[in-house]
């Protein structure tokens, strides 16, 4: 494997595999600190990042390299410049680049044209980074994956909930997404969830209805309704739409006893879950956020085949 782009190509074992050395590295980080000795990281931002990009940089140091950051607004990249030759200029100087971009035929053709790997820190379509460690830590949580229920309730056409959904299907987690008619998943994202969903005996469930969606589930998992790349005009329109797929104290009570709810972060309290959710006793949105960095350590050392 040369990038990351998507979760599409991911198969049950090579989750577990990744789950595998991300808990490793958690457990001893020591044991990892001088295996990307010298190695250069560039990362390149098109949208705003806390998570990610800390995460990438804290963890490129963590394993003894360093990370150069590049804001897309103080150089070249589009304006001036065509993503091929950022991508072949800069494959010149670093051993692995994370890119967050709008548009996922972009980080696409940053990865086709650079000699070294492409991580995919986030698109419009796709976060699969954000998905591989959610799954690390729904492992950690729930002791398996297997035969699992998450319900993702809120915005269908989504970055996370397409990852989700190819995510959930490759390791058998059962999947249902609560979303308004007008903010479903892409249908061709759903087409190869349903087909990874069948290998694995699990199941894939959209529908408009959020308490169907979260009953008996083992997770709810939440995310904004304005993201990076959703104009600011678009807020008042969608707190309408999307307010009936608020994650509160009540949608939680048809999740099983036991469950945990999840939010990739950033959230809003008040929008897409309520404070007492976010902030309750089920909530374990800051171990998920800590464990971006281990698992970002994983890939970084996968695609560098140091592992
Ligand atoms: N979850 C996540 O990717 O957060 P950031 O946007 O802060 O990077
Ligand atoms: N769907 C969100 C995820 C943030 C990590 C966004 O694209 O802003």
């Amino acid at each position: 494997m040369k990038d990351i782009l998507s979760l599409i190509d991911w198969s049950n074992e090579m989750v577990l595999e990744l789950i595998k050395h991300s808990s490793a590295i958690k457990k001893n980080p020591e044991n990892y600190s001088d295996v990307l000795h010298n190695k250069t990281l560039l990362m390149i931002f098109e949208k705003p990042s806390l998570r990610t990009r800390v995460s990438f940089e804290v963890g490129i140091i963590q394993l003894g390299g360093y990370a150069v950051v590049m804001e897309t607004r103080d150089t070249p990249f589009r304006e001036k410049e065509s993503i091929s030759d950022t991508a072949k200029a800069s494959s010149r100087y670093c051993d692995i680049i994370m890119a967050r971009l709008y548009k996922q035929e972009d980080i696409e053709e940053l990865a086709e044209n650079a000699t070294i790997p492409v991580i995919n820190g986030l698109t419009d379509t796709f976060h699969p980074c954000q998905i591989l460690s959610d799954l690390f830590t729904i492992q950690e949580k729930k002791k398996k994956l297997k035969g699992l229920k998450l319900s993702f309730i809120g915005d269908g056409n989504n970055n996370i909930t397409h990852d989700l959904l190819l995510g959930c299907s490759a390791v058998g987690i059962d999947i249902s997404v609560g979303c308004p008619k007008e903010s479903v998943p892409q249908k061709w994202i759903v087409d190869i969830a349903v087909e990874k969903a069948k290998k694995n005996i699990s199941n894939v469930e959209i529908s408009n209805d959020a308490k169907k969606a979260a009953a008996n589930a083992d997770i709810v998992y939440a995310d904004t309704w304005m993201s990076y790349h959703v104009p600011k005009s678009e807020k008042e329109a969608r707190i309408k739409l999307f307010q009936p797929y608020q994650v509160n104290e009540e949608l939680m009570s048809l999740a099983k006893k036991d469950a945990i709810f999840m939010n990739c972060l950033p959230a809003m309290r008040g929008y897409e879950q309520t404070a007492e959710v976010i902030d309750g006793k089920q909530s374990i949105v800051f171990d998920q956020a800590e464990n971006r960095l281990h698992v970002q350590k994983a890939i970084m050392l996968k695609l560098l085949n140091k592992i």
